[in-house]
């Protein structure tokens, strides 16, 4: 698909069926992610994907998001492994690993699947019900799968500030 397609229609859905994700196309997606760039190279994500039965309830447990999704990407990151910018103040890992999360939402919508980005839940708590080793923080979820027949953008989907609202030339 071009990429401007890609950007333009990409949604996040609020709906999906119950078909399963081709396992081809799992592959694409994740390889998008191990591509992405990351500062120093570091590549500090950890990316689990979720679908067996007990996984996906623990999801459930912590979100009410998944919206029926087959399968999620939990997209994590290793603390211990980050780039800290001059100034001390900020790090490389959450940047990191949203450039990751949008690799892989852009490559699922080129892939001909659905996704919606989650950050409604509580990080830590899902770390520990997951099980995830200690030095790793996760960013977001991404629910990944076939939209189901009735789902769609939501209104706002087509509601962006026009460029000159934020973007200067300086
Ligand atoms: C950082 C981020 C967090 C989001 N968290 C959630 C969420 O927890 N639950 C949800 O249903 N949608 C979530 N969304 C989806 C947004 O609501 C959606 O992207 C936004 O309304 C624009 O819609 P569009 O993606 O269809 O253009 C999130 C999106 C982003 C970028």
């Amino acid at each position: 698909m071009e990429f401007k397609e890609v950007v333009k229609n990409r949604y996040s859905c609020k709906k999906y069926d119950s078909r399963k994700i081709e396992k081809e196309k799992l592959e694409a997606i994740l390889e998008a992610g191990r591509l992405a760039p990351t500062a120093k190279n570091l590549q500090e994500q950890h990316i689990y994907v979720v679908e067996s039965e007990e996984a996906l309830a623990k999801i459930d447990k912590a979100t009410p998001c998944r919206y029926g999704a087959p399968v999620v990407l939990v997209v994590a990151f290793d603390k211990n492994n980050v780039f800290t910018y001059p100034g001390g103040k900020r790090d490389s890992g959450v940047e990191d690993a949203a450039i990751v999360a949008t690799h892989l939402m852009l490559a699922a919508y080129d892939e001909g699947i659905d996704s919606c980005w989650l950050n409604f839940f509580d990080p830590d708590k899902l770390a520990e019900d997951l099980d995830l080793p200690e030095n790793e923080e996760i960013l977001m979820i991404l629910d990944l799968g076939y939209a189901a027949e009735g789902a769609g953008p939501l209104e706002n989907h087509n509601s962006r500030k026009p460029l000159e609202e934020t973007v200067s030339y300086i």
